[in-house]
């Protein structure tokens, strides 16, 4: 299959482009390197079936000349905790506009990484694809993200409805692993074990006590290359999570973290960073996944 993704130097876009090259699919990525970098790519940069474009995705032009059956969307802005709300929505929303029109002129099918923050502070766990988001007042700027993949998602569910958009929307639970951005970026894993490898202290937000599931990269990889390739995609919602028994607090992932690289004598270094750091914020409690539809789609997560 001939195969756009966009945001392809980021930590999912690299490891899913390396896989879906040894599948035999040709890809074009995309990348304006805002956050991603060259070497994620180097592997593959001189593969006779990948070409890259470095560019932005806001710019519709730049889409023009390509030819694909399917846009894996993974280009995004995400939580504004050290950047800005204005620029998540803004370049969410743009980047979502150009590239479903790309598909609708072309008649190509979107893959968009939406994201499990859309839950946002249901208490009703685990979260299911059909299950309410519970977002805080428009005032706490981090809502921001949540809400441009809410808009995203009920965008191209709208397109499918008015001009038959072929779709898959997957929610991504905190992925770890090669390639990942080592600051916030990436999220509390990522940031966690870059910390422990320098030997300086491992910053938690709030108390600690709120919850999360990972996910190795493989397996998102590996789920993803099943929505790519299995029809029972098409139109459908997914959580791509690990297992809800995965669920561990920030906190206890911050020493496990720690112990796993300094150690298991050795004590862990943590600072606590208080919200009001963030200005008006909230935090996500509990964040407990389903992945049930996944499973029994036959889209699971089994390593290729
Ligand atoms: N990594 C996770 O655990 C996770 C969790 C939930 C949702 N997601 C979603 O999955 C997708 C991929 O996440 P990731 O962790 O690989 O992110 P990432 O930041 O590592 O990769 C995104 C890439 O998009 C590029 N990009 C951003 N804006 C661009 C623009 N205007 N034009 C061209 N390129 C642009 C960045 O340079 C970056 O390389 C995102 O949509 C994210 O919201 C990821």
């Amino acid at each position: 299959m001939k195969i756009l993704i966009t945001g392809v130097a980021g930590f999912i876009g690299s490891n899913l482009a390396n896989q879906l090259l040894k599948r035999n699919h040709e890809i074009v990525g995309i990348d304006n390197l805002s956050y991603g970098s060259l070497n994620n790519i180097e592997e593959i940069i001189s593969n006779d079936k990948f070409q890259f474009i470095q560019g932005d995705i806001c710019n519709p032009l730049l889409l023009k000349d390509i030819k694909a059956e399917l846009i894996i969307h993974l280009a995004s802005q995400k939580i504004p905790r050290y950047s800005s709300a204005y620029r998540t929505l803004e370049e969410n929303s743009i980047m979502l506009k150009n590239i479903v029109n790309k598909c609708l002129a072309d008649k190509c099918k979107i893959l968009f990484a939406s994201t499990s923050d859309v839950y946002g502070k249901n208490k009703d766990l685990p979260f299911k694809e059909d299950s309410d988001f519970v977002l805080g007042d428009s005032t706490v700027k981090r809502w921001a993200y949540a809400l441009s993949k809410i808009y995203g998602e009920q965008y191209i569910i709208a397109n499918s409805d008015e001009f038959g958009l072929n779709y898959t929307i997957v929610r991504f639970f905190g992925s770890y692993g090669t390639n990942q951005n080592l600051t916030w970026w990436g999220g509390p894993q990522s940031l966690f074990i870059s910390k422990a490898f320098r030997n300086e202290a491992i910053e938690i937000h709030g108390d600690g006590l709120q919850t999360r599931t990972f996910t190795y990269i493989e397996d998102t990889v590996a789920a993803l290359i099943n929505c790519v390739e299995s029809k029972k995609s098409d139109r459908e919602i997914f959580n791509i999570a690990s297992n809800p028994e995965e669920e561990i607090s920030i906190l206890n992932l911050g020493k496990l973290i720690w112990k796993l690289i300094n150690g298991e004598g050795s004590i862990p270094k943590i600072v606590f960073i208080p919200y009001s750091n963030f200005g008006k914020y909230e935090d996500v409690q509990r964040r407990v996944p389903n992945i049930t539809k996944i499973k029994e789609n036959g889209v699971s997560s089994h390593r290729p």
